[in-house]
């Protein structure tokens, strides 16, 4: 089966691409295969010029044998994998560049002569793939050099974190403007370039069918998940400053809330959508701390292998009180979601690898089927299956063929990958877009600070994590968030898979 294109059939303008940070993870894993199958798909070749930048004194050979590798390695196994050689020895260059005013300009010459010599007309992205604490540094002298401006457009990339708290956000929000304009600049959150976070907005507002049920009147909770099996993976060093609120519910699982909840965009256009993204982001009151619940993982099994504990992880300091689960109760008060509950849950060492929002409707008024099921009355469920077999569930109920008959509830199911084939990667989907100069998938300052002003109180508070054992789905102290009466997570126990994918059992 074909595979869906990355984006649109936009055309991106010749241009040079600097990646700061380019001997780094991120590049090796990420920019560099997602950049070349860019120049596979769209014919990039010749309009795409790459110069890596960093520290270390390589030479432009050695970079492009790395940048190679990185190709081939992550796309072993993929037919769309072409002659990366011949692509790197023409289109990549590496340039060292450090920290003093001088080598901006050794930069800025470089720059200059590339363009020169490929006849560029000055446009030019800088994607700066580097750790937080370089990020001001690397802004600044690309503004005191001059490299703010061009005679053509210039944009700059800079990734997540998008800093520790309103505070250091709002300060990084500062120095960013100090040089580059609000609409030079991509803020990138990689959920936004998943293609079922984006078709988020196209089941919302491409099938009106929904659109009236979309509200307090029909909708009893909202349920975001985003488990993951994995644990640190060797980055102690950030993940024990960060920890699960900082790396993914402020950003990735507060997007997914925001597309849910946002009211209809006046058009399809980046800042009308990202206007009622913020909207959403305003109505949320901060949080306090009895709407959150953290949690720290112990040993345990991960699908039956043993997984040390949070605390034996090489790099972490043994009275670590970083929360890698964060469970969460929000409220939109809007005329929408007033009095709705939007439970978010993460965590690391969770029973399975699952991002899914689960929206439960309410149940019927009256028990009318008592006979066929005493005391069933369950309202349905949609699902939308983010990651990994991407699709949608819609769990309705049904009367079984039997004596005498019962209510089974089953699912109407939609799979991405039997309709579309393989998606595109995020990095993919995020690149392009910043090639074409499209902002609608990444983060403004205002979202930024205004996501940050709603976890603040639960930050400050300095909630003890609990104890969960690897390979649970975290501590019971998060069913408390419900309350009493309340239902529960909607996938809760160990090993148990959501009800709408009978494929889980078998992955
Ligand atoms: C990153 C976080 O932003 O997202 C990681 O820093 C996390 O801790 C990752 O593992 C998850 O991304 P994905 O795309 O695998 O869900």
């Amino acid at each position: 089966m074909e595979a869906v294109p990355a984006a649109g059939s936009r055309a991106a303008d010749r241009h040079l691409l600097v990646v700061f940070g380019a001997t780094g993870d991120l590049y090796r894993k990420k920019l560099a295969p997602a950049l070349y199958h860019l120049v596979r798909q769209y014919d990039l070749a010749d309009r795409c010029v790459v110069l890596g930048v960093a520290r270390s004194e390589l030479r432009e050979e050695e970079f492009r044998a790395r940048t190679e590798a990185a190709v081939e390695e992550m796309a072993a196994g993929q037919a769309r994998l072409g002659d990366p050689a011949e692509w790197c020895a023409r289109m990549v260059h590496y340039q060292p560049v450090g920290e003093d005013p001088a080598s901006y300009r050794v930069l800025r010459d470089r720059i200059e002569r590339l363009e020169d010599e490929y006849h560029l007309s000055g446009n030019r992205i800088f994607y700066l793939a580097l750790p937080p604490s370089t990020l001001a540094a690397a802004v600044r002298g690309l503004g005191v050099s001059g490299l703010a401006r061009s005679a053509g457009w210039t944009r700059l990339v800079v990734e997540k974190p998008f800093g520790a708290d309103l505070r250091s956000a709002a300060a990084l929000n500062s120095v960013l403007h100090e040089s580059f304009d609000e609409g030079q600049i991509y803020r990138i959150d990689h959920y936004l370039g998943k293609s079922t976070v984006q078709n988020l907005l196209v089941f919302r507002f491409a099938n009106p069918v929904f659109e009236s049920v979309w509200n307090r009147d029909r909708v009893d909770n909202v349920q975001i998940t985003m488990a993951e099996a994995g644990g640190i993976e060797g980055r102690a060093g950030y993940y024990d400053r960060a920890g699960a609120l900082r790396d993914v519910v402020q950003n990735h699982l507060t997007q997914v809330l925001s597309l849910i909840a946002m009211e209809p965009p006046v058009s399809f256009d980046a800042e009308a959508i990202r206007d009622e993204k913020v909207k959403v982001l305003q109505s949320i009151k901060p949080l306090q701390p009895d709407d959150a619940v953290f949690g720290q993982y112990t040993s345990g099994l991960v699908g039956g292998i043993p997984a040390p504990g949070y605390l034996e992880e090489p790099g972490v300091g043994g009275g670590s009180r970083t929360e890698t689960y964060a469970a969460l109760r929000v409220f939109v008060d809007s005329w929408r979601w007033q009095g709705v509950p939007f439970y978010m849950r993460t965590g690391k060492r969770l029973p399975t690898r699952l991002t899914q929002v689960a929206v439960t409707f309410r149940e019927p008024p009256v028990p009318m089927f008592e006979s066929f099921d005493r005391g069933r009355r369950k309202g349905n469920v949609l699902y939308f299956r983010l990651q990994p077999h991407e699709g949608f569930a819609l769990l309705f109920e049904v009367q079984t063929p039997t004596d005498p008959p019962r209510l089974a509830t089953m699912p109407l199911t939609f799979a991405y990958e039997d309709a579309f084939g393989q998606l595109p990667d995020a990095y993919e989907t995020l690149l392009y877009d910043v090639m074409t100069g499209d902002r609608t998938l990444f983060v403004r300052s205002d979202e930024v600070e205004q996501a940050w002003r709603i976890y603040m109180p639960v930050l400050e508070a300095g909630i003890p994590p609990a104890p969960y054992p690897a390979g649970s789905w975290g501590p019971p102290e998060a069913d408390s968030l419900f309350g009493p009466s309340g239902e529960g997570w909607t996938v809760r126990r160990p090993g148990e898979r959501d009800p709408d994918d009978s494929r889980t059992a078998h992955s």
